[in-house]
């Protein structure tokens, strides 16, 4: 059990009918949660952060030696992936870190400058031997995505991106948001289809949290091999803390933090087991 390239995960996810969770990572407490989701339910899982949530633990560095930590104590096969890299230092310092996968997001930028960025980001991810995923189309909203709309991905451009780039897995904007969905979530199905006919680029979604699973399982038999998951985890994590605030005592931390544990832990595992799904 160790840590593998990303790719090579959500391949062999693929191969099987089903979909990887991705989750965030934002404390220890969280990364062990994920582990013991994915030990309980026997199926690999991505751990990710964006630059911001792995300064907040001290560092790409710290947050690889946790990882890295839970994966042997719990015996998982696991992948260490960088979310929404903004520039080249954030690919730089996560190849350094030992992560096994890294995010160059360009995608709310011109076409022709997500595809200089995303090459550049290839070239220093296969230099260290570990994948590349980029945003063809814009995923909008939430904390950890950016305020520009979302732009739906162009299946003229697809072919095009891919090849000039050498991206190993390509995430798309099919209608799903960052976040909480502001009206009904509607996935354009018919567009994952078409994307999906033209490259065999495995494929993530972004945004998972709060899209209808009748939904998700049509994205996963079309070709989405790894679904993104903050929100859904970290609102777990909080109603645990919500919950268990009647019973704080200061001098007992744990009595705060365990149930806000749990509650993530059985978020996690729900999810997995959500993905976890062939026809
Ligand atoms: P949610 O917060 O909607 O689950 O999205 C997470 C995500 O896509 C991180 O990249």
């Amino acid at each position: 059990m160790a840590l593998y390239r990303m790719d090579t995960l959500m391949r062999d996810a693929r191969s099987k009918g089903i979909a990887l969770g991705a989750f965030e990572c934002w404390e220890s407490l969280n990364i062990q949660g994920i582990a013991r989701a994915s030990a309980m339910c026997k199926t690999p899982v991505i751990f990710q952060a964006s630059p911001a949530e792995y300064r907040t633990m001290g560092g790409a560095d710290a947050l690889a030696d946790m990882v890295k930590f839970y994966v042997r104590k719990y015996d998982v096969d696991a992948a260490l992936h960088l979310d929404h890299g903004s520039a080249i230092e954030h690919v730089q310092e996560c190849v350094d870190a030992g992560f096994t996968s890294v995010m160059l997001d360009a995608s709310a930028m011109v076409f022709e400058e997500n595809v200089r960025l995303s090459a550049e980001a290839a070239k220093i991810a296969h230099g260290a031997n570990i994948s590349l995923e980029a945003e063809l189309g814009h995923v909008s909203g939430g904390d950890s995505g950016s305020n520009n709309e979302s732009a739906l991905t162009v299946p003229a451009e697809v072919v095009e991106f891919v090849k000039r780039t050498q991206v190993d897995c390509l995430a798309v904007s099919i209608g799903t948001v960052h976040g909480d969905y502001r009206g009904e979530p509607k996935l354009h199905l018919d567009l994952l289809r078409e994307i999906a006919s033209l490259v065999d680029t495995p494929l993530v979604l972004h945004g998972g949290s709060g899209t209808p699973i009748d939904q998700l399982h049509a994205a996963i038999k079309l070709g989405i091999a790894k679904i993104n998951i903050c929100t859904d985890i970290h609102k777990a994590f909080l109603r645990g803390m919500e919950e268990a605030k009647g019973s704080l005592t200061p001098s007992v931390p744990g009595n705060y933090y365990v149930p806000a544990l749990n509650n993530m832990i059985e978020k996690t595992v729900e999810m997995i087991k959500l993905f976890n799904f062939s026809a």
